[in-house]
């Protein structure tokens, strides 16, 4: 695992100042590009989650899209997007959380999930973790057990992982 897990890390991409000053941007884009290092990451998913009874993968947009399907289809579980708002077309239920500047709200369709269900929260980055506690907010609203948030990377620093409660976090890279 370590050596995956070494080229996975060696396959993303920082870039300086992206978005803004400041700020080194974590750039999951040059991981895709390596057939290799993509499959890995997604490998040691499926490997973690294979056999623990979970029935929905909630991926965020925009990058917990691309990482959120692939796992779901290999543990045979269904894919719920979670949509930056007036985006999803049927009923939706709404959380609100908040940004360095502002908030921001996620939703996900009224019906997608129920209550009982076991669900995995996917997502490339967590920094604040304002974005996985929304999910997990939205999901357990409506009696969804969040049985574990999966990352790629955390930003240990920004301390994310204590807006999750008791929810466990599992990250790659670190
Ligand atoms: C980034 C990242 C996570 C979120 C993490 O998404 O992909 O979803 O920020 O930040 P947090 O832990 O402080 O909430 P972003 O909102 O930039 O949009 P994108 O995924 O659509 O590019
Ligand atoms: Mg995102």
């Amino acid at each position: 695992d370590d050596d995956r897990i070494a080229r996975i890390a060696s396959s993303i991409r920082v870039i300086p100042d992206f978005p803004k000053p400041g700020i080194l941007f974590q750039d999951i884009t040059t991981l895709l590009l390596n057939p290799k290092a993509f499959k890995d990451t997604i490998d040691l998913f499926v490997e973690r989650y294979k056999d623990k009874n979970i029935n929905v993968v909630a991926g965020i947009e925009a990058r917990g899209f691309i990482f959120g399907p692939p796992i779901a289809l290999a543990i045979g579980a269904k894919f719920v997007p979670m949509r930056k708002p007036k985006k999803l077309p049927g009923e939706v239920i709404s959380e609100e959380y908040s940004l360095e500047y502002g908030t921001d709200v996620i939703e996900m369709h009224v019906g997608a999930v129920q209550a009982g269900e076991r669900a995995l929260v996917v997502d490339d980055l967590i920094a604040t973790g304002g974005t996985l506690s929304a999910a997990i907010r939205l999901l357990e609203r409506v009696g969804v057990d969040v049985v574990e948030c999966a990352c790629l990377i955390e930003l240990p620093e920004l301390k994310g992982r204590d807006r999750l409660g008791d929810r466990p976090l599992y990250v790659l890279i670190s």
